[in-house]
């Protein structure tokens, strides 16, 4: 049964490898038997997950990549292809939050959360998925949020970029099948740079750990299982799916 989940040959092209949940993505996948190219803009921690899979046995390289920067995503994505001669899985795991109440928020910090969490995301989705419908296999998988299921105060632009990755999700799935499947995870909340003012905040942990079902906050390792279902072949009947992976905090009213 394990075959089933294997990743042995694919090669994926995970964003966000550099630090957080994206690093231990990329652990697991390589863990799982993929070549993994490693997408992000710090090249110094790019290399550092590179480097961490290849202690291990695994195959990985670090890809410089500003997911924003449409031209750089068109340039590297077909280098890829070029050098590697496939991409068959594509995880968009890259993303920013910006906490201010709306009635304070900028235009441009608004836009800034969109552009990276939901228009890069449908920029390099385009890009690869063009690939894999020629090539009639592919899996994509989008890492949205439990914010992409519910709403929140103060982050206003990462729960509207995060419910139209679910969105787009689903118009990928339609657009992309039978061959290509395309998924999102809504990860509830898990310890990483990304929420460190929430990890601080005594009252918030209170809530967190009585709401939550199984009481405590989510870590990286808890996303892995998800991940290689919808990234592998255990998943091809799955598409257009959003996995809550929460422990229980958005399904139960406390
Ligand atoms: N942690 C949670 O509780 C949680 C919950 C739900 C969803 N998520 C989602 O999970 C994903 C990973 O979050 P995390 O917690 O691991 O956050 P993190 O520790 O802040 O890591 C974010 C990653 O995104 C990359 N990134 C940001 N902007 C980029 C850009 N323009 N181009 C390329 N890469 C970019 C960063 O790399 P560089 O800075 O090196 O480019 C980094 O690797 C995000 O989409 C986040 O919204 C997280």
């Amino acid at each position: 049964m394990a075959d089933l989940f294997s990743m042995k040959n694919r090669v994926v092209l995970l964003t966000g490898a550099s630090r957080g949940l994206g690093r231990d993505m990329a652990l697991a996948l390589a863990g799982a038997g993929a070549t993994v190219l490693c997408a992000g803009r710090t090249v110094k921690e790019l290399d550092q997950t590179a480097r961490a899979i290849v202690r291990k046995g695994g195959n990985a390289h670090a890809v410089p990549l500003d997911i924003t920067d449409e031209a750089d995503v068109v340039a590297k994505v077909g280098a890829i292809i070029s050098r590697h001669r496939r991409i068959d899985a594509l995880v968009n795991n890259a993303g920013i939050i910006h906490r201010e109440n709306i009635v304070d928020t900028a235009t441009p910090d608004f836009r800034k959360v969109i552009e990276t969490n939901l228009i890069s995301q449908f920029v390099v989705s385009r890009e690869v998925g063009r690939h894999m419908l020629a090539r009639k296999y592919g899996r994509i998988v989008n890492i949205s949020s439990v914010l992409g299921v519910v709403g929140r105060a103060s982050v206003a632009g990462y729960v509207s970029a995060k419910h139209g990755l679910i969105g787009l999700t689903k118009n990928l799935a339609a657009e992309l099948g039978p061959h290509v499947t395309a998924n999102a995870i809504a990860p509830g909340y898990i310890r990483t740079e990304l929420n460190v003012p929430l990890q601080q905040n005594k009252d918030f942990n209170a809530m967190l750990e009585s709401r939550t079902a199984v009481a405590r906050w989510g870590k990286p390792e808890d996303l892995r299982g998800p991940l290689l279902l919808l990234a592998s072949d255990a998943g091809s009947y799955i598409t257009g799916h959003t996995l809550v992976i929460d422990g229980g905090l958005s399904p139960i009213l406390s």
